[in-house]
């Protein structure tokens, strides 16, 4: 985080805070996450987005990176908007909006539901609330149509493609290329359009593309510009309406020291410069730009902090060092092989001189935070803190080994706030019933 320093103490210090004492106040593992870095960084987005992009703009947090009710409302009082893929980031979302007191045309005015296979339920639940629909499937669209006619509500909505734009990354977060289960394919876009028109309820206002997450090139935005607005004209020459282009988020960050992904301005000046041009070119007047990012929104605003427990040598093999959580508050490790870098937050001033295994607690030999990092020699109770985790940390964490998701504070200015609290052993068995048979 941008706040990040050592204190008097050689002890990290984050938002002001010493990250020792918020272990001992707030337990661990703790997600500690700054409230300054994240600010900065919706401010980043939206200032760039006014200074590169010549029409209107609105940038939506991708609420999957991480959604809870302290982020929207901190995001939300920046002008971020918000991408939500489920009912339950719609909840959340909404719920965190009225409770932060803006009312209900600003809430829907920002608000666009995702996913691939929404339910009928969710479906209900977007018409109801009056937000946008970012429709993705043949499905989708028919059973949209049947229920806005049903309810005779209308319904906006954005039209997702596949914009066939390969680019580097791990292959389980690629979404744009052709093979991709997200989208309309292009071939499907005019037979779209056709069905659209002859609805009386839906009302489609804009296209929608999302190519992939943690990339570092800057060449497939560029490139996206293009094919949105070809297809942008195409809608338009089939008299619908639209208004509103959306490219979706993808940007990467650093998570190690060999990343070196772009900054927030350049590639927000790269896809305002590609849709400016592309429009430009076909002689379309500016559309309303949407762009959806998650992680380099929040990624960089969290770290998480565990306490060290054992140590294992296995002479000319490898040590191991243990730490409270894994797995299950952090899956990105175990599932993308993701590299992260480390730290102990009670060790601040010692040279990184030993080469560990930093191993979770959960009972599978898979869960490793990283393997052979340098870092200063340990003792139980150190604490360990790994950077970058406020994307796809807490919002991927499981109750693996039946162990509760950590807690979330906030810190700014050297006050703290709890925002998530700590799973209890009661919150573990909340939903468990046993048979009536076999109660007593
Ligand atoms: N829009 C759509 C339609 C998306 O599918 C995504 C991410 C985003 C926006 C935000 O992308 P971002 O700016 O965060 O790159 N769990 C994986 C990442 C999955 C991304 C899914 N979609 C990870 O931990 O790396």
């Amino acid at each position: 985080p941008l706040t990040a320093k050592i204190n008097d103490k050689n002890h990290l210090e984050i938002g002001g805070c010493d990250v020792v004492d918020l272990v001992k106040q707030y337990g661990s593992p703790l997600y500690i996450l700054d409230e300054k870095t994240l600010r900065t960084c919706a401010i980043q987005y939206r200032d760039a987005f006014k200074e590169y992009y010549p029409g209107e703009s609105q940038v939506i947090y991708a609420s999957k990176a991480w959604s809870c009710m302290a982020i929207v409302s901190i995001l939300a009082s920046e002008g971020i908007g918000f991408d939500v893929v489920s009912g339950g980031e719609l909840f959340t979302t909404t719920k965190a909006l009225e409770m932060s007191g803006y009312n209900g045309d600003d809430i829907k005015e920002k608000i666009y539901l995702h996913g691939n296979n929404k339910s009928i339920a969710e479906l209900e639940l977007a018409i109801d609330a009056g937000c946008k629909i970012i429709v993705d499937n043949w499905l989708e669209l028919e059973t949209l149509a049947q229920l806005t006619a049903k309810k005779e509500q209308s319904a906006k909505i954005l039209i997702r493609l596949t914009p066939g734009i390969e680019c580097h990354t791990h292959e389980y977060i690629r979404t744009g290329s052709i093979d991709s289960k997200f989208g309309f394919d292009l071939n499907q876009l005019e037979a779209v359009f056709t069905f659209i028109k002859e609805q009386n309820f839906i009302e489609c206002i804009g296209l929608h593309a999302h190519i992939g997450s943690q990339i570092f090139e800057l060449e497939p935005h560029n490139d996206l510009g293009g094919v949105l607005a070809d297809w942008f004209k195409k809608a338009l020459d089939y008299g619908l309406p639209l208004t509103e282009l959306n490219v979706g988020g993808g940007l990467g960050i650093r998570y190690t020291e060999s990343d070196d992904p772009p900054s927030i301005a350049d590639w927000v000046k790269t896809v305002a410069t590609a849709v400016t041009k592309a429009c430009e070119e076909r002689g379309l007047a500016l559309p309303k730009l949407i762009a959806e990012p998650g992680r380099s929104m929040v990624a960089t605003s969290c770290i998480t902090a565990y306490t060290v427990g054992g140590k294992k040598v296995i002479p000319d093999v490898r040590t191991y060092i243990s730490v409270d959580g894994g797995m299950s508050d952090n899956p990105r490790p175990i599932t993308y092989q993701s590299l992260y870098q480390m730290a102990i937050a009670s060790k601040m001033d010692q040279e990184h001189s030993e080469t560990v295994t930093v191993a979770g607690k959960h009972c599978e030999s898979g869960d490793i935070l990283i393997k052979d990092i340098q870092l200063p020699d340990t003792n139980p109770n150190d604490i360990l803190v790994v950077f970058a985790t406020g994307a796809y940390n807490y919002s991927m964490a499981s109750n693996y080994n039946r162990i509760g998701r950590p807690a979330a504070v906030l810190v700014n200015e050297g006050e703290s706030s709890l925002i998530i609290r700590r799973e209890t052993y009661d919150d573990l068995v909340r939903q468990d019933l046993l048979p009536t048979r076999l109660a007593q």
